[in-house]
C-alpha cells in the first residue's frame, strides 16, 4: 500500500508513522510527504530518511479551489491508497475531500466530538475536564467531525496548562496514529455509509 503523508510543521506524527511502518515492517510505504509550507521542519527528516517530498504552497494559490487541485494533483502521482493528515493545518474543499472519501485519515488532538477546531488543550482546561486526548477519524467535509477510528486518553492534571497537557497527549498520539494506520494497510480498517469497520478487534 502507498501511504502519502501531508504536514505543515513539526511532523512527530509523520516521523512515528515513519518509524512504526519500518520497524513493524507494514505491508506499505511511505511514497510521500507534502508539505504546504517550504520551511516545515518534518521535510528535513524524510528527506534524511529517502522519502520523497513536495510542498505545494497554499499562499501562491489565489483561491482554496486551486490549492487543493494542485495539491491533489501532487498527492495522486504518487498513487496513494491512503492519504494520511498529521498537522496539516489547512481546511480542505469538498470536492477535495470527496476525492479521497474513505482512504483519508487525520490525528486531532482531543476526544472528538469534544472540542474540535483550534487550540483544543486551551478548550480542555477551560471546560475543566477529568480526561483529555486525541482522536483519529476519517475525514469528511465538516472539520473534525467524520467518524472515529480509535482514540486515546490522558488524566487532566492539577497545575496542567496547555503546553504540558499536549505533551502529554502527543506521547499518546505517537502511538495511536500509527495504530490505526497499521489498521487500514492491513484491510482491516473500513468506512461504510459513515460507520467505521474494524476487522479482529483481539490484537489492535
Ligand atoms: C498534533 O498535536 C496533531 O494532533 C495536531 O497538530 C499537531 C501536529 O504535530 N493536528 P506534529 O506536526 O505531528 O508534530
Amino acid at each position: 500500500k502507498n501511504i502519502v503523508i501531508l504536514i505543515s510543521g513539526r511532523g512527530s506524527n509523520m516521523e512515528a508513522v515513519v518509524h512504526a511502518a519500518r520497524e513493524e515492517q507494514w505491508p506499505a510505504r511511505i511514497a510521500a510527504v507534502i508539505s504546504n509550507k517550504a520551511d516545515a521542519k518534518g521535510l528535513e527528516f524524510a528527506q534524511s530518511h529517502g522519502i520523497p517530498t513536495a510542498v505545494v504552497a497554499n499562499k501562491e494559490f489565489a483561491t482554496r479551489e486551486a490549492f487543493d487541485a494542485a495539491l491533489q494533483e501532487t498527492i495522486d502521482r504518487f498513487a496513494p491508497d491512503l492519504v494520511v493528515l498529521a498537522g496539516f493545518m489547512r481546511i480542505l474543499t469538498p470536492g477535495f475531500v470527496a476525492h479521497y472519501d474513505g482512504r483519508m485519515l487525520n490525528i486531532h488532538p482531543s476526544l472528538l466530538p469534544l472540542f474540535p477546531g483550534l487550540h483544543t488543550h486551551q478548550q480542555a482546561l477551560d471546560a475543566g475536564v477529568a480526561r483529555h486526548g486525541a482522536t483519529v477519524h476519517f475525514v469528511t467535509a465538516e472539520l473534525d467531525h467524520g467518524p472515529a477510528v480509535l482514540k486515546a486518553e490522558v488524566d487532566v492534571l492539577p497545575g496542567d496548562t496547555p503546553d504540558t497537557l499536549a505533551a502529554r497527549v502527543l506521547v499518546q498520539e505517537h502511538t495511536l496514529y500509527p495504530r490505526a494506520i497499521r489498521l487500514f494497510v492491513e484491510d482491516r480498517l473500513s468506512i461504510a455509509n459513515g460507520d467505521v469497520r474494524i476487522a479482529d478487534k483481539t490484537n489492535i
